[in-house]
């Protein structure tokens, strides 16, 4: 068929805009002190899935694509490791990362590459063998009588020049291999950092660089506690040495992340070993946490030392809701995107996903998606075939199709979300001009106020298994995503009005809205009783006119 030379043209600018636009690079934008992640130049909600610490291997990948398959994952999570590209220095290998990228597309799935440099867990084991053997080129932290700790130093010159040249060396290839596509959409930089045991390297450099005045980008954030300019010991008293460490680790993280950028503009983050987010206010280090990791109380710090990366993000393995709900509170910041790389696979972590998607979280994964026979239990589940992803899958399958827009919403602040509390007790959701009241272990028929079987916890609730988000769609419009709890959409307090219509249904692959029933009578009587298995609710308010 003949095309009219016009029409060739708008198709040809079409096809070049489309191009354009499946290439713009992912970048992390705030908004009103909320934030999104923009993959293809819209929100995206990450759905993940960690890989196994050893899995970054080719032949290791087919039970991580199956696993983050039938989790329903839309992004993996997988470390490359700096010993795997430079087994010797000077000559890079990124084959792995070749063949991971290429199957990554051929599964439809997203990536987030874990650099495992440096630091892992604290320690250098991630380092190739020609770093490890030469501690006087690569040195370690040393305590006070010059004594070598196992945690490699931040003030080793060498190891950062190598460590910054090898991830350099990985953005380039990522950007020759990917920029056209952008299947990796962040990079973690280093793995859990910090030092166990010692609480800063005493090293000659070390030393110096602390009796030199705090830099002024500290004190402008992390708030000054004895003097407001001075050393490290002056302005911070006993707080000095865990403050010092935090900007050593991270200014040394931050020229890293800087450097990579330069080459590849990808957003960055690092992950971090919490510590105890409820003890308030935090005590001097006291060889309780890794000192120098982003804990929640040193998140200034690292803003202020290391300007490259965009996420300070907590692992989350003390299923606590207390804790849980704790760290989500204190990592979620006008500055700093709440994003959960790490979470354990036990089964009672699903429910909190609730919590975390509800609070407007870019994203979340639970650690260890992979089928290779090995579990971390007792932080996650002792399953390594399906039934490890069985607890997170319903969560994910109701989200996965409306990802997009979730995001979209909780970028607007319309969503919230809770999780089951450990003390089963009710939680309230408060949006503009309507509230929703969640309770929990309730049958789906009367009140516990009428007694007898009535007031049984109903069968099954034993464990906190529930949660619900919540997003105000329209002003009187409610999307309801949970499972296990009592939902009840009330008009906020002195206000008046009532629920019109619920509908049960799902969006379909355009994003339409596709309703399955009508609940009315016992379904809406005793509020809206969300089953084991999760479903989504349309819920219309109205105001009496
Ligand atoms: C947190 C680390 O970041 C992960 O790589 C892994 O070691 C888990 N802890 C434990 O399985």
């Amino acid at each position: 068929m003949k095309q009219h030379p016009l029409l060739a043209a708008a198709l040809a600018c079409l096809l070049t805009a489309t191009a354009a636009l499946a290439a713009e690079a992912p970048r992390v934008v705030t908004r009103d002190g909320r934030h999104a992640l923009l993959v293809d130049g819209k929100p995206f909600l990450i759905l993940g899935a960690q890989a196994h610490n050893s899995s970054n291997y080719p032949a290791a990948l087919k039970p991580v694509w199956d696993a983050a398959r039938d989790l329903k994952a839309n992004t993996v999570l997988m470390p490359v490791a700096w010993e795997q590209v430079e087994p010797e220095e000077g000559r890079f290998d990124f084959s792995f990362v070749d063949t991971l990228v290429r199957e990554a597309r051929q599964q439809g799935k997203r990536l987030v590459i874990l650099w495992f440099g440096t630091w892992k867990n604290t320690s250098a084991q991630y380092t190739p063998a020609w770093v490890k053997l030469d501690p006087k080129r690569f040195p370690f932290n040393v305590d006070r009588d010059g004594v070598a700790n196992y945690s490699l130093s931040p003030f080793g010159q060498e190891t950062l020049k190598a460590d910054k040249r090898a991830f350099v060396a990985l953005m380039g290839h990522l950007k020759k291999i990917d920029a056209d596509q952008r299947t990796v959409l962040m990079v973690q930089v280093e793995n859990e950092v910090g030092t166990y045991g010692l609480v800063r390297d005493f090293g000659p450099a070390a030393q110096a660089a602390f009796e030199q005045p705090v830099p002024a980008a500290v004190l402008a954030r992390q708030k000054p506690k004895l003097a407001a300019s001075g050393t490290w010991r002056e302005v911070y008293g006993d707080y000095a040495d865990e403050y010092f460490h935090a900007w050593a680790i991270a200014r040394y993280i931050g020229e890293i992340a800087a450097a990579g950028r330069a080459v590849y503009d990808l957003p960055m983050y690092v992950n971090n070993a919490l510590r105890n987010p409820l003890e308030q206010p935090p005590k001097p280090w006291n060889k309780d946490f890794a000192s120098g990791g982003p804990t929640w109380d040193v998140i200034d710090i690292y803003k202020a030392a290391a300007p490259a990366l965009d996420i300070v993000s907590p692992d989350i393995y003390s299923p606590e809701s207390e804790q849980v709900n704790a760290n989500l509170r204190l990592f979620q910041r006008p500055d700093n995107p709440l994003w959960i790389p790490e979470i354990g696979t036990k089964p009672s972590y699903a429910r909190l996903l609730y919590a975390m998607l509800g609070r407007g979280a870019i994203g979340v994964s639970p650690f260890g998606i992979d089928y290779f026979n090995y579990s971390n239990h007792p932080l996650g589940s002792t399953a390594t075939d399906k039934s490890l992803v069985e607890p997170f899958e319903p969560v994910y399958r109701m989200f996965a199709p409306i990802q997009r827009q979730w995001a979209q919403w909780a970028f607007e602040g319309r969503t919230r979300g809770a999780g089951e509390g450990d003390d089963r007790k009710p939680q309230q959701l408060d949006f503009p001009g309507w509230t929703a009241k969640l309770t929990y272990r309730l049958g789906s028929f009367g009140e516990p106020a009428w007694g007898g079987e009535f007031a049984k916890p109903a069968a099954g609730t034993e464990q906190p298994s529930g949660g619900a988000a919540i997003a105000q769609i329209g002003t009187d419009e409610f999307l309801v995503i949970g499972q296990r709890v009592r939902v009840r959409m009330e008009p906020a307090e002195g206000t008046r009005g009532f629920q019109l219509r619920v509908e049960q249904g799902h969006y379909d692959a355009q994003g339409r809205w596709v309703m399955e029933r009508v609940w009315n009578g016992d379904q809406v009587d005793y509020g809206l009783n969300l089953p084991a298995q999760p479903v989504m609710l349309k819920v219309r308010m109205a105001r009496p006119r």
